[in-house]
């Protein structure tokens, strides 16, 4: 049997947190022969919540569960952490400006990012979930000098997800069917989801779709799910998020398969004229836990001009959280 995995959950009491928990301890993450040591990290106010979901861990008597832990303190949280979910984050309140939430969310992930560099292991990586996820995890990294940036990625695989179903529904495909679909830039509305290059059963998708469902439906219907799901269901998805940072992580850790794409938000390298350093959403294959980005894809007019749009929005943020002295 392989060693346990430490894996660090931040806002583990939260609704993420408690579909995403559950799918870890049965091994949907890292594989069925694989033990996994959980350390969830909340504030102090909910670390009590935290204390019931680890009693429900219990009773679940998972099999490959090796360690149950709540911590309020992240040092002690990402101790010895092999990988991390990063979900806890401040929401927006009422009120709030942009600035406001970039710096709340900037003195979370500064101090978590200290502690990863402080305490976490050689090999730890990282998804961000919590919002603005893209410059949450560019605050972590460069709080964590000592562990390569590349490593801290934040969670576009909802956007892929979701992007992957909405194709497969209007052309009566299966899931299984979609390939290489690609989400580039921030994860939020200026996202551009992209089937310029995505196959459904071999046939080329733009063959399948016209170009105005593309532009009037698909790519509306992607980037605005997150806010349908909430006027149906009355609360923001997450069992589908929780799902996505499974996803994301099993396939980092595990790999793509042939011939298929995942999609994550990775520091540029500066691939398709996105500037080095940003964290940007690619298409991404992987192989022996390290990703690579997809090159030579051709861009047309209408992607390079969304493309464009999201990763300006992703410099502004970067500019913002630079001018108060968070990066
Ligand atoms: P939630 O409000 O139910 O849970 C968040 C939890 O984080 C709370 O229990 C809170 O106490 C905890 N928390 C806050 N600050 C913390 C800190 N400093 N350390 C540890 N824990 C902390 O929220 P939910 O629905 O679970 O969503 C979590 C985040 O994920 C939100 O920021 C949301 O916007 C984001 N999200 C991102 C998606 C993506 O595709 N990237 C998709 C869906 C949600």
């Amino acid at each position: 049997p392989s060693a346990p995995v430490t894996v660090t959950v931040t806002g583990a009491a939260g609704q993420i947190g408690y579909a995403l928990l559950f799918r870890i301890a049965s091994g949907a993450m890292l594989g069925a022969g694989v033990p996994v040591r959980l350390r969830l990290l909340e504030i102090p106010a909910a670390t009590k919540a935290a204390e019931g979901t680890v009693m429900e861990l219990m009773d679940g008597a998972f099999p490959l569960v090796a360690g149950l832990d709540v911590f309020d303190d992240p040092a002690k949280a990402f101790d010895g952490a092999n990988i991390g979910l990063l979900v806890g984050a401040r929401p927006r309140g009422p009120g709030m400006e942009r600035a406001d939430l970039l710096s709340a969310n900037g003195g979370i992930f500064s101090v978590q990012g200290q502690a990863i560099n402080d305490g976490a292991a050689a090999d730890f990586r990282a998804v961000v979930v919590g919002n603005p996820a893209n410059t949450n995890a560019l605050i972590a990294a460069s709080h964590a000098p000592d562990v390569p940036a590349s490593r801290f990625t934040a969670m576009t695989r909802l956007d892929h997800s979701r992007a992957v179903a909405q194709l497969a529904a209007k052309t009566g495909a299966g899931v299984g069917g979609v390939r290489r679909l690609a989400i580039w830039g921030n994860h939020s509305a200026s996202q551009y989801p992209d089937i310029t290059h995505a196959t459904v059963d071999g046939v080329p998708a733009t063959d399948l779709v016209g170009q105005a469902w593309i532009a009037d439906e698909f790519i509306p219907r992607v980037a605005q799910r997150g806010a349908e799901v909430i006027a149906a269901r009355g609360a923001s998805s997450a069992a589908s998020a929780a799902n996505a940072a499974v996803e994301h992580m099993r396939l980092w850790v595990q790999g793509t398969p042939e011939g298929d794409w995942t999609s994550m938000a990775v520091p540029s390298d500066g691939s398709y004229g996105v500037p080095e350093g940003l964290v940007s959403s690619f298409p991404v294959t992987t192989a022996g836990g390290e990703y690579t980005i997809v090159q030579g894809l051709e861009v047309d007019g209408f992607s390079r001009a969304r493309i464009d749009a999201s990763v300006a929005e992703l410099a502004g943020e970067s500019d913002a959280v630079a001018g108060l002295g968070l990066i």
